[in-house]
């Protein structure tokens, strides 16, 4: 691998770059010999390393299973023809050196740095199939995990997982479970806090590394999801926007200071407020991982007064900042809040029945919009539910929710 990666690291500067030859050959033995002498230690700053085949190619992707979706769903788009017939590296930048593993040592400013990264040219080499990445911003086990794995059930390759705990949590899922293996690099985390903000960055970025993943959800331990895979992956893959809640009223305006003003220039016109459980595609995540403008005043701010709940305003106020249009302003994630309280209701045992699956399915009281046309579906997943809802929830899934 060292020859050719110097060859070709000369011939792609040699051409413009004659009269450097020389130094440039000192400088790609002594690149080649570093590599040698530290083959534990991925490099992460290795420029104009030509593109290596990926080590492992994806497994045989399942097909899409025919079964119709909600009647305005529209089909991906289909991949560029003439058909290429390499598949997409599974990941890039430094995680292709590490390849089937998520866990790494990049600091979080080296992670956001390579996941900001993204091609602009359109037409792709590589045939490439859109995942869902699903980010789970937990504290520690997913005790629903069981009602997941069946909803993930014969549908690798379209989705990924990604797990955010307490840094301190030592457990793990069993070696046969989809979240075996699926923890990311975490930092500490606290209710209401700027922290889960940066939770939710890491999340995204992580995710942001595998090209594949074109929609990205956050769900948290309680969430539970509403349809099968197939309704899911049909209405995510198949939006014209994203869904950040996002909105400006009364509720909205309480917690803006004008320090926001006087640090970041944020008027209060431009101030929103939405729950922070979102689905967003690849454009709007790259963003929000890489716009670091106005990061620093909500850390500032969440410094000086606890539990400051810039969780609920930080990405709101970012997509009015930056004028994002590509947003149905609302979230896909269910959460019961007609109680009043700082905390939505949570639904126990006893709490679960066919209704009150039917229920939210059915939209809660609330007609929705998908694609600027009509369509039933409100939310795709909900929250709360506590750990010991998993047992009914396991037999109610195949009834109501279309899986397992
Ligand atoms: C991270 O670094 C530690 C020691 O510094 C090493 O033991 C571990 O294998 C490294 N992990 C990865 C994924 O490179
Ligand atoms: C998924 O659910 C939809 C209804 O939401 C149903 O029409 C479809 O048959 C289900 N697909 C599978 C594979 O079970
Ligand atoms: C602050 O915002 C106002 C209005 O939104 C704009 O006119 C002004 O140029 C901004 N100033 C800076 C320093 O960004
Ligand atoms: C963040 O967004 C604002 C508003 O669009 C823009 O002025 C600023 O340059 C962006 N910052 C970065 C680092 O992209
Ligand atoms: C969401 O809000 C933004 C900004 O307020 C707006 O430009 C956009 O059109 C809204 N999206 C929808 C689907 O209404
Ligand atoms: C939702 O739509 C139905 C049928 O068009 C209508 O009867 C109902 O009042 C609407 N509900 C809301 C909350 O707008």
């Amino acid at each position: 691998m060292g020859d050719t990666d110097k060859s070709m690291l000369v011939s792609h500067l040699g051409r413009k770059l004659l009269n450097v030859v020389p130094m440039l050959l000192l400088f790609s033995l002594g690149f080649v010999l570093g590599m040698i002498s530290d083959s534990k230690f991925p490099n992460f700053y290795l420029p104009f390393i030509p593109p290596m085949p990926s080590p492992t190619p994806f497994p045989p992707l399942p097909l899409l299973p025919v079964s119709s979706p909600p009647p305005p769903l529209q089909p991906t788009a289909s991949p560029p023809s003439p058909l290429p017939t390499q598949s997409l590296p599974a990941q890039v930048g430094a995680l292709r050196f590490m390849p089937n593993n998520i866990m790494h040592n990049m600091t979080d400013e080296e992670l956001f740095w390579w996941a900001s990264m993204a091609p602009r040219v359109h037409s792709s080499p590589y045939h490439r199939v859109p995942k869902v990445a699903f980010l789970f911003l937990t504290r520690g086990d997913l005790p629903l995990w069981p009602l997941w794995e069946m909803f993930f059930a014969g549908y690798d390759g379209l989705y990924s997982i990604y797990v955010h705990t307490d840094p301190s949590y030592t457990g793990s899922p069993p070696k046969e479970s989809v979240f075996y293996g699926r923890m990311i690099p975490s930092q500490k985390t606290k209710w209401g806090d700027v922290t889960l903000v940066e939770a939710e960055r890491r999340l995204l970025a992580n995710a942001l590394l595998d090209l594949a993943n074109e929609r990205f959800a956050l769900l948290s331990e309680s969430c539970i999801p509403l349809y099968n895979f197939t309704t899911v992956y049909a209405l995510l893959t198949g939006s014209s926007t994203s869904f950040v809640d996002s909105f400006v009223n009364h509720d909205s305006e309480v917690r803006y200071n004008p320090f926001f003003a006087d640090r970041s220039n944020i008027s209060l016109a431009q101030w929103r407020k939405g729950f922070q459980w979102f689905e967003m595609d690849r454009a709007l995540a790259l963003e929000v991982i890489s716009n670091d403008t106005y990061l620093p005043a909500f850390q500032e701010y969440c410094d000086a007064v606890p539990a400051c709940l810039m969780d609920e305003h930080y990405i709101p106020t970012l997509l009015s900042l930056t004028g994002w249009t590509h947003n149905a302003n609302r979230t896909l994630t269910f959460a019961d809040w007609r109680m009043g309280g700082v905390h939505p209701r949570t639904y126990w045992r006893d709490d679960m029945k066919v209704e009150l699956i039917r229920e939210i399915r059915g939209g809660a009281g609330k007609n929705c919009t998908y694609n600027d046309g009509a369509n039933g579906i409100c939310y795709l997943f909900a929250r709360k539910f506590a750990p010991d809802a998993l047992e009914p929830l396991l037999s109610l899934a195949p009834k109501v929710m279309g899986f397992g």
